[in-house]
């Protein structure tokens, strides 16, 4: 099938490039005209894994290709995607400005019959405001419908995601846009849910509040077993043996970050209270969210004494591991607050460094682990990359100053760490 996907940013680039792994012959558009030239260049904007070889691959033969040119995006199509940036107003509703300048955009390119399908993460009704704009700004009577994919792609897996979904959802709301997602996804041999718009929609808001919820559940009960002694990873483990509540997102840490779960619950909050519907448990997530920062940040000082002077080393800053992506990053809040407190920083991340130089100020980045880690009064872990997990614990512990490690992703076993000589503080163990 032809298909356009307007806005080639991570949502956009991943589902452009693994539709034309499928066959299909894919065009990404996005107003950057430098980002364009990059990606014509196979310049990536982004670290995602598997992403800058099924470009390259996709781009030799011809079936993925990249312009500026919102009307070569839409007569080329058939069906046109929807990936662009949805953030946040300061009051946390989702600004919808890039999705309403692409409506008019497509209206005054229109010609014949196009589905329109949002794939952005947008607020329950974007669906028939988007009808109604695309109506509103065409010059003559034309054919086109609007429907919902909401995509579930993770950072740092979003290739293998695509291709390995759990579900697909499919908001539509004419049998021609039912049967052209239908083709678009017949490769995929897993429960298709097709439904009407707002129920697609409020399926993607929703599906983010609750694993943002389940996290922030974790955290509580972290805080609870830190208090008792007992080993949060044995409770997680324990819950979610039983398939109702489920094994992943049990994870407890310094809280979520990242792109879109902070921005998707603000953003659920926001529409309902327009609904007037309480929303005391989705407030109570974020809550729990900031609390893990405070109260790792409490765990360095009550550790160190006094923070002042102290040389912190840093291992991680993104998010999560496998990404460069440094929105909303824990480490940007705990670092900025520890500098602040007069602790010296040095920071080590694979891939985050460039990224997160733009966020935290004042501290130095070290070209490894172990350089990051010289002299250190105490190891700071706050995003649990694999190199750390494979650290060479007696040259970490010849390395450092003080053998303390504060780990806010629980990356270490506590009795190893015992063994080898460290002083070793986690989350709720
Ligand atoms: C999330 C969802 O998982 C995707 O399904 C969705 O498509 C995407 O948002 C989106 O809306 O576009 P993402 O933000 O890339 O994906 O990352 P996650 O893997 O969900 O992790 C989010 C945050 O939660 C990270 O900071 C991670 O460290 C944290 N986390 C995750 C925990 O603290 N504990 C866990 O058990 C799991």
């Amino acid at each position: 099938m032809k298909i356009a996907i307007i806005g080639s940013g991570h949502v956009g680039l991943v589902t452009g490039a693994c539709f034309a792994d499928l066959g299909n012959d894919v065009i990404c558009m996005d107003q950057d005209v430098h980002k364009i030239r990059r990606l014509m260049h196979g310049e990536i904007p982004f670290f995602e894994p598997g992403l800058e070889e099924l470009i390259k691959k996709n781009t030799s033969n011809k079936r993925l290709r990249f312009t500026s040119d919102m009307a070569e995006a839409i007569h080329f199509s058939e069906i046109i995607f929807l990936c662009v940036g949805t953030p946040p107003k300061e009051n946390g509703e989702a600004d919808l400005s890039a999705l309403e300048h692409v409506a008019q955009a497509i209206a005054s390119c229109l010609t014949d019959y196009r589905l329109i399908v949002e794939k952005s993460t947008v607020p329950v009704e974007t669906g028939f405001y988007l009808h109604k704009m695309i109506k509103q700004n065409l010059n003559k009577k034309i054919r086109f419908d609007v429907a919902s994919n909401p995509e579930f792609l993770r950072e740092g897996s979003a290739v293998h995601d695509f291709f390995n979904p759990d579900r697909i959802i499919l908001g539509v709301e004419s049998a021609r846009a039912k049967k052209l997602l239908l083709e678009v996804y017949k490769p995929f041999q897993v429960p298709i849910s097709i439904t009407d718009i707002c129920s697609a929609e409020i399926t993607k808001h929703a599906s983010n509040s609750f694993l943002a919820m389940k996290i922030s559940f974790i955290n509580l009960v972290s805080q609870v077993c830190s208090k008792v002694g007992a080993d949060i990873e044995k409770v997680a483990e324990g819950m979610g043996s039983d398939h109702r509540i489920g094994r992943s997102f049990l994870k407890a840490g310094i809280g979520f970050g990242g792109s879109c779960f902070p921005k998707d619950i603000a953003a659920f909050i926001r529409i309902s209270e327009k609904l007037n519907v309480s929303c005391s448990l989705l407030e109570e997530i974020f809550k729990i969210n900031e609390f893990q920062k405070i109260d790792f940040i409490n765990l360095v000082r009550s550790k160190l004494r006094k923070v002042k002077g102290k040389n912190i080393a840093a291992l991680g800053l993104a998010f999560k591991p496998d990404t460069d992506d440094m929105r909303s990053a824990p480490a940007i809040d705990i670092l900025t607050q520890l500098r602040a407190e007069g602790a010296k920083i040095k920071a080590y991340d694979p891939w985050a460094m460039p990224e997160a130089k733009k966020h935290i100020k004042g501290i130095k980045f070290s070209k490894t682990a172990y350089d990051a880690c010289q002299d250190a009064d105490v190891v700071l872990i706050l995003t649990e990359w694999r190199e750390f997990r494979d650290m060479d614990l007696k040259r970490l512990k010849r390395t450092v100053k003080l053998p303390l490690i504060i780990d806010g992703r629980n990356v270490y076993d506590p009795l190893e760490m015992k063994k080898s000589g460290f002083k070793y503080f986690s989350i709720g163990r």
